[in-house]
């Protein structure tokens, strides 16, 4: 298990000091107006007005000045949100803005965030952080010099089931963690054959656009993986029919629309056993760890989109449901005592005893080993919100947690620049892995 948040504050390297004054200022910085931290918002689409929703909810936030390429995409969001317009390249730098919100497409992250960092803004950039991992790892470092926020969207892990999930691997009470299996069957209604997703110039690919949410996720409870394995299928251009009168379909280039890969983690999957325990040579073994496998397609009416992540323990498996899950179903062979435990882990828990075992039926053995138990339990659980408030509230814990750093930078958070960089790093392998395997 990773020892938890790393996000202590470093201390000032020779470059910050050199830093010129704007782009030191966040220690002891005063904001707008009473501390009012202004926000401006590049890129105003879809998941913009979304996320800006959940913005204006913080205290102590205004938005006060949008941009976009597309003026109507930009006089439509400062409408709702009472903001001003402003030319993208000159929001980045204005002295009005304290916090830049990226929301523009995959492929202008790295060039806008690298702006507004240079402007000694803080940047909350929409996933992924950069389409490449140099580029990321570049802004991370920026970010460091200058001692400023710059973090990805990453909203997977302030779901309070990523939490729970997180406690529960970690208290072994299932046994070892032994597997997982995550099946992401996406709709691509709204995805216009001409939309930026489909180019891979523009969007990085599946991989680098959306898995990186799901490596993120992984990586919040196993730490940093490997990727072992990875292929990518593409959808065959339309065909052509004719009438006669010309061709009666439009052709539409290939796209890449299912991406697939097999990730290992360093952990040990036994209970009960700590790795001190494990021989040098043993622990050495390349093989060794817990295997994710992650499926991404993109090609479901909306009606059919639907995610399962699930989680195979020693003792039983938990599956999630949703993209941000949330609800999930756990069943197992334990005893009683355990069952309350997970019960209580557990949010808007249900729990159901299916068999009673009976005294010579209590002696269970799994991968070379026995355990007692008394019990086989399934446990509905539920976060109690649909989908879209269970979304939005992480895009608003995500804001509240970062801008919490704004303000003062001894606060630990619970996503860092090192997290956005590690997923683009998990996300670029697996896409190299998919390309080579042709
Ligand atoms: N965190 C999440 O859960 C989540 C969910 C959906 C989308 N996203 C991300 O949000 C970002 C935007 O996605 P979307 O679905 O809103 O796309 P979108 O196409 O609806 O919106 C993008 C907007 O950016 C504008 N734009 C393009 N180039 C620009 C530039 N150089 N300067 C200023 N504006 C520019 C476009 O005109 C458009 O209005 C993407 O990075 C996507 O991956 C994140």
């Amino acid at each position: 298990m990773p020892a938890g948040p790393t996000d202590a504050p470093t201390a000032p390297s020779a470059n910050e000091i050199a830093a010129p004054a704007a782009a030191r200022e966040p220690a002891g910085r005063t904001f707008g107006r009473l501390g009012t931290i202004r926000l401006g918002i590049v890129g105003c689409g879809a998941f913009a007005r979304f996320s800006a929703e959940q913005y204006r909810r913080l205290p102590a936030v205004t938005v006060a000045a949008v941009a976009d390429v597309n003026p109507e995409a930009a006089h439509r969001a400062a409408t709702t949100l009472k903001a001003g317009v402003v030319d993208p390249e000159m929001l980045i730098v204005s002295p009005e803005i304290d916090v830049v919100y990226l929301a523009t497409p995959p492929a202008m992250h790295h060039r806008q965030a690298r702006a507004a960092l240079r402007a000694g803004k803080h940047v909350l950039v929409e996933k992924p952080l950069a389409i490449t991992l140099a580029d990321a790892q570049e802004l991370e470092a920026v970010a460091a010099r200058h001692g400023l926020v710059c973090v990805a969207n990453l909203v997977e892990r302030y779901n309070p089931l990523a939490e729970a999930m997180r406690r529960l691997i970690e208290s072994r009470i299932l046994g070892g963690l032994i597997h997982g299996l995550f099946m992401n069957e996406a709709a691509d209604e709204g995805l216009a054959p001409e939309h930026w997703f489909w180019d891979r110039e523009k969007s990085g690919g599946i991989f680098v656009e959306h898995g990186v949410h799901f490596f993120d996720l992984v990586a919040y409870w196993l730490g940093q993986g490997t990727v072992v394995s990875a292929a990518r299928s593409v959808r065959p251009p339309a065909g052509v029919e004719e009438d006669g009168e010309g061709p009666l379909e439009q052709v539409y280039r290939p796209v890449e629309e299912q991406v697939s890969c097999t990730c290992r983690y360093p952990y040990d999957g036994w209970a009960g056993h700590t790795q001190s325990l494990v021989p040098e040579a043993l622990r050495r073994d390349p093989h060794w760890g817990v295997l994710f496998h992650f499926e991404h397609g993109f090609h479901q009416p909306s009606r059919m989109d639907r995610q399962e992540l699930r989680l195979v323990f020693e003792r039983g498996e938990i599956r999630l449901y949703d993209w941000v899950p949330t609800h999930g179903f756990l069943r197992a062979v334990v005893d009683e005592e355990s069952a309350e435990i997970l019960a209580r882990m557990l949010p808007g828990s249900v729990v159901r005893v299916t068999d009673r075992l009976e005294e010579n039926e209590r002696h269970v053995r799994g991968r070379f080993r026995d355990f007692e138990a008394t019990i086989t339990v399934e446990i509905s659980f539920t976060t109690g919100l649909e989908k879209l408030a269970l979304y939005a509230k992480t895009v608003h814990d995500l804001a509240e947690d970062q801008f919490a750093r704004v303000r003062n930078p001894l606060h630990v958070r619970r996503l860092t620049e090192a997290d956005s960089v590690a997923s683009v790093a998990m996300a670029c392998e697996a896409d190299r892995l998919a390309l080579d395997a042709g």
